[in-house]
């Protein structure tokens, strides 16, 4: 194409988003595009948005707002302006509606179809709305058809093996934006596996909205399990790190239980979302598995393998939950002592039943609960963080810190760490005595041998 162009994509909501911005990023490469950092340069403009919550959706819709005054500011000038993710599919046809001067409207089954969008746009000018609105379930799979990965930032990279959701818990629009669960072929995901590892990644982080869930075809007629997968990927040999998020407890087998026990590659920490520590909200939520199996599957991972830690993601304010529901969540809090956690108010989102569910809970007590919630969270993760004080732990050096002579690094549990370390050390995992703690990250020395 020649003309060197620049395109900012600007990623909100979860992971698989994250990924899914990057693949953008590769599939528009060769069509000219060079990432930038921000708008004010950028020829395109992609939000890859997010419907989880209303407070991410409305995000987008201001982020338009200023996007547009860049436009006109531009005089004319071209200046395409997308909108991807959750929200284009769920919301499609209202983006263009409200947003007339938004160019391209696709969902995150299209991305493969860029190339094809892009050209569209181009040949229709800079007319305002280009018309294109893309929000399809395509029979073909995205995966086949997007470029291999090209080189990741740092030593540690996501890899998508999973996407869509059938688990329809009551307030959840994932499976309405990412349709119903699909699994990519173990040889394809092994391969990605081994570029990403060629190219430096010491660290893999596999993903799926669930990720547990995941069957993939081995070509041979059968199907690989999450286990099963974890284990050929530890024996690629420059991988040193595996994990793999989000899991769904209801969906947590013994295969994979068991690579927790056999595979020192996979990290001994794990994201697994309860939502609520009551029975009778985990019930109104379609969860699939009360307190007491949410319990035991821990307990079953915890003997496999001892020192695993969990967090996990709450919902304060579900329609029909009171104090002693809210109680009950605050208890399972201090029973497995989450080392990280993100917690929500409950957002009722259109179209889902919890919606129109009675008993919607006021906002102000949701909001106390929710403040309550996050007090307990951070005394939980403070503790696991003064317990790793004298601990030693491998770390993976990152980069550097902002301290001179300091270098960041991660635990196996994600907290970051500070050391004062030569910068050769970077990409390296070393051995580290913890020596301090805060709330957020851990302070640790050099063991000189
Ligand atoms: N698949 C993951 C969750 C993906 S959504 C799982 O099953 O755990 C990420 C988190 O957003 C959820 O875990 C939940 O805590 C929160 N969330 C989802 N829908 C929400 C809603 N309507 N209101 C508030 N929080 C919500
Ligand atoms: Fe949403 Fe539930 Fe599916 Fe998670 S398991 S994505 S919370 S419907
Ligand atoms: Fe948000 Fe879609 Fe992820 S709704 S949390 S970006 S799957």
């Amino acid at each position: 194409m020649g003309e060197q162009k620049k395109v900012f994509i600007k990623t909100y909501g979860c992971q698989m988003n994250v990924y899914d911005s990057q693949r953008m990023e590769d599939v528009l490469k060769p069509l000219g595009y060079a990432a930038t950092d921000g708008p004010d340069d950028a020829d395109m403009v992609i939000l890859n948005t997010c419907h989880i919550r209303e407070k991410a959706s409305e995000k987008v819709f201001s982020e338009l707002g200023r996007l547009r005054k860049i436009k006109k500011a531009r005089d004319g000038e071209d200046m395409i302006i997308a909108v991807a993710g959750c929200v284009a599919q769920a919301e499609g046809a209202e983006i263009v509606k409200r947003a007339p001067y938004v160019d391209m409207v696709f969902g995150p089954q299209t991305y493969h179809n860029l190339p094809e969008m892009v050209a569209k746009a181009h040949r229709a000018g800079n007319v305002g709305s280009r018309g294109i609105l893309n929000t399809e379930f395509p029979e073909e799979d995205k995966f086949d058809h997007l470029p291999a990965p090209s080189k990741p930032e740092g030593y540690t990279a996501f890899l998508s093996i999973q996407e869509g959701c059938d688990k329809f818990c009551t307030y959840c629009v994932v499976p309405y934006t990412r349709g119903a669960e699909f699994s990519r072929p173990a040889a394809q995901v092994m391969k990605e596996a081994r570029q990403l590892v060629d190219q430096g990644v010491l660290e893999l982080t596999l993903l799926g909205q669930n990720v547990n869930a995941y069957h993939g075809d081995d070509g041979r007629g059968s199907e690989w399990t999450l286990g099963r997968l974890i284990r050929e990927l530890a024996d690629i040999d420059g991988l040193k790190r595996i994990r793999y998020t989000t899991s769904y407890p209801a969906e947590v087998d013994q295969d994979l239980i068991d690579a927790h026990r056999d595979v020192p590659k996979l990290m001994p920490y794990l994201h697994l979302p309860v939502q609520s520590g009551s029975n009778r909200v985990l019930a109104a939520m379609n969860r699939n598995h009360t307190r007491d199996e949410y319990l035991r599957v821990i307990d079953d991972l915890k003997t496999a393998r001892p020192d695993l830690a969990l967090s996990s993601d709450f919902i304060v304010g579900f329609p029909g939950e009171n104090d002693r529901d809210f109680e009950d969540s605050l208890d399972i809090i201090r029973q497995v002592g989450f080392i990280q956690a993100y917690s929500f108010v409950y957002s009722a989102r259109p179209g889902t039943p919890a919606a129109v569910m009675d008993l919607q809970v006021d906002k102000v007590v949701a909001n106390e609960r929710l403040q309550i919630l996050q007090k307990l969270l951070n005394d939980t993760q403070t503790e696991f963080n003064q317990d790793c004080i004298d601990k030693t732990f491998p770390i993976l050096l990152e980069r550097i810190g902002r301290n001179e002579g300091q270098l960041v690094g991660r635990s196996p549990y994600m907290q970051p760490v500070h050391v004062e370390a030569p910068v050769e050390m970077i990409g390296q995992i070393r051995d580290l005595k913890i020596v301090s703690a805060r709330p957020n990250s851990l302070g640790a020395e050099l063991i000189i041998k």
